[in-house]
């Protein structure tokens, strides 16, 4: 039992007619309030995985539930309304260019006919959380990528979800930003018990962010555990050749004294 329970979750795409099987019966719990980790090759099916949950990607076949309610059986309407409770940031941020921070912060209040005085209020105290008060009136152009990933955020939680889903959110940013993009993450977990699933093919950023973690490999969950077990102790392909990498990289950096996370 968990937060977000997903069983034998499938889902193909049809490319030039035939099917590509992405997921292939991913079974998957997440305890309430924990950060949990994701990592995968790129094509793992990890982004398809994010999307299934809060269903911009329909699943063909099997299970979502994120606390207790049934994702895949919710209509149009049921569905946008469980949305809210699900933000989500990605890689490339999303934000709209020609709007404020301000405006992209209260994007997702503004559509689901939130009052102008609570959006004002709620979009404050967002933008507080994630630092950026003194910007509200800038446009994303004139922002750095770590202050965009911050207007993401905000805009992510501005709807005061239980879940935060984040795809690949500090893979654009340089390790200083990662970091303190991560900070604030475990900030905002630790102040508001939301639960993340951090969906990354970074080793770091789960070592750094996650208690529990796991491998996605040929659309299955290939490996489970506390971080510090799999990492200790790689079962999975997947987990051993990252591991590999990962220690022959660190040891690299460790050498010429990089500034790795
Ligand atoms: N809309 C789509 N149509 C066809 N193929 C897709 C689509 N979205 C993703 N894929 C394919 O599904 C596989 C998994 O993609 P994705 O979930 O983005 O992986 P990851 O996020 O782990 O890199 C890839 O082979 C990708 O090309
Ligand atoms: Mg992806």
């Amino acid at each position: 039992m968990g937060y977000i329970e997903i069983r034998g979750l499938h889902k193909a795409f049809s490319v030039r007619g035939q099917p590509l099987p992405v997921l292939q019966g991913v079974d998957l719990d997440i305890e309430e309030g924990e950060i949990f980790g994701i990592i995968g090759y790129s094509g793992a099916g990890k982004s398809t995985l994010a999307r299934c949950i809060n269903r911009l990607e329909e699943a063909d076949k099997g299970e979502i539930l994120v606390g207790g309610i049934n994702i895949r059986a919710l209509n149009k309407s049921e569905l946008l309304r469980e949305r809210r409770n699900i933000g989500m940031i990605f890689q490339q941020f999303n934000l709209f260019e020609a709007q404020t921070v301000y405006e992209n912060i209260a994007y997702p209040l503004k559509i689901s006919g939130v009052s102008r005085s609570e959006i004002r209020g709620r979009m404050m105290e967002a933008a507080k959380v994630v630092g950026l008060s003194d910007k509200l009136y800038a446009y994303p152009g004139g922002l750095s990528g770590g202050q965009k990933q911050r207007v993401g955020i905000a805009r992510a939680i501005v709807g005061r979800p239980s879940v935060l889903l984040s795809d690949e959110a500090t893979s654009a940013l340089d390790p200083k930003t990662t970091l303190s993009i991560l900070e604030l993450l475990k900030e905002i977990n630790a102040k508001t018990g939301i639960t993340i699933l951090m969906i990354t093919h970074e080793l770091d950023v789960i070592k750094y962010s996650c208690s529990r973690m796991a491998v996605l490999e040929n659309g299955v969950i290939i490996e489970s555990g506390d971080t510090s077990e799999v990492f200790g102790n790689p079962k999975s392909k997947t987990g051993e050749l990252f591991f590999k990498v990962y220690d022959e990289f660190r040891s690299d950096k460790e050498y010429t004294g990089g500034d790795g996370i």
